[in-house]
């Protein structure tokens, strides 16, 4: 297995204390495959994907657990040694804007620097590379978009502009967090089919992370659902989509638009989702949930096996069977 998450459980130092943010995560990707991870805002989908690079501060983070990458324990690596895998093996695509382009730098610089740190390229020869890299994200005129400022592109272009750095080292893995999520749907839907071709042509895994369901399991073969810091189901994108189990991804699923239906009538799962520190004790989904029985408050039902390749946090479900 390429990427194996154990147990994978993170703390943040607040005021108050040590708050848990992500409990008990558990998941694999094997090489060239796509996993999608969805959830509300807040549940812990961006956390996860900064374990992987251990991207958290250091003094105000506790994680427990074991991320494997190739065998290798991500965890328990030097610094020096992850330094290297970071931007070369696995790539990130950042959700958060601090982390996206320089606006004082060309993209050609910007692109041309991670060249330069993990290949050891020349300026020159990271010049020509940079616009081999803007052409393979199709963006138009590539040489000489190269001395353009993040400014004068389109949110699309500067998006194919972060995944072109991503890519720039051929990486085994990428990581896209909420990669569309600030574009327009035309826009959106040609950035995935982007990230589509690039995974065939690279031969690279790809995690996407989003709140939305219907992308996510369009893009990705395998699914994660995360309410309140924890997985709830895990299933192959077409099991989450035409059968899903947790009834919290039941809702997911209902909130999606469809096509046909009128804007102001579309569902929302009522209630939200508690912050960390105060998720109630069991299955944090039970006050929002209509399936919910007294002992679902009790203790954390585990993940359980529906069918093969098909895991469920909800005993209730699990007991009425195979619907
Ligand atoms: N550095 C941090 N210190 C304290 N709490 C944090 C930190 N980073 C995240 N959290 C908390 O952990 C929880 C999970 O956050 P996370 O960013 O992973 O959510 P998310 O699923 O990515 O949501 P969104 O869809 O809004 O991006 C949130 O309640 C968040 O406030
Ligand atoms: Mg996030």
């Amino acid at each position: 297995m390429m990427l194996s998450v154990e147990n994978l459980s993170v703390d943040f130092r607040v005021d108050t204390g040590w708050i848990r943010s992500v409990d008990g995560v558990s998941f694999d990707l094997p090489a060239n495959a796509t996993l999608g991870i969805v959830g509300e805002s807040g549940s812990g989908k961006s956390v996860t994907a900064l374990s992987v690079l251990r991207l958290h501060a250091m003094r105000t983070t506790r994680m427990a657990g074991r991320i494997l990458f190739d065998g290798k324990d991500l965890l328990a690596m030097p610094e020096r040694a992850l330094r290297r895998l970071r931007g070369r093996d696995i790539a990130m695509i950042f959700q958060d804007p601090m982390h996206s382009l320089n606006p004082v730098l060309t993209i050609g610089d910007q692109i041309g620097e991670t060249l330069r740190i993990h290949q050891g390229l020349s300026g020159d020869q990271a010049m020509t590379r940079a616009a081999e890299l803007l052409d393979m994200v199709r963006i138009p005129d590539a040489r000489s978009r190269i001395a353009d400022f993040p400014h004068q592109l389109s949110g699309g272009m500067r998006q194919r502009v972060m995944i072109a750095m991503a890519i720039a080292c051929r990486p085994r893995l990428l990581i896209a967090d909420e990669p569309t999520t600030a574009l327009d749907v035309t826009v959106q839907a040609q950035i995935l089919e982007l990230l589509r071709e690039l995974r065939a042509e690279i031969g690279m895994s790809v995690i996407l992370i989003s709140h939305d369901l219907g992308l996510v399991a369009e893009f990705a073969e395998r699914v994660l659902v995360m309410y309140a810091g924890s997985l709830v189901e895990d299933a192959p994108a077409q099991t989450i989509f035409e059968q899903p189990m947790h009834p919290y991804s039941e809702g997911l699923l209902r909130a999606i638009p469809s096509p046909d239906e009128d804007v102001f009538r579309l569902y929302a799962i009522p209630g939200r989702i508690p912050d960390p520190g105060r998720r109630p004790p069991g299955c944090a989904f039970a006050p929002r949930c209509t399936l919910a029985l007294p002992a679902c408050s009790a203790g954390m039902p585990p993940m359980d096996t529906a069918s093969p390749g098909h895991l469920v946090r909800c005993p209730v479900r699990l007991s009425e069977g195979i619907r």
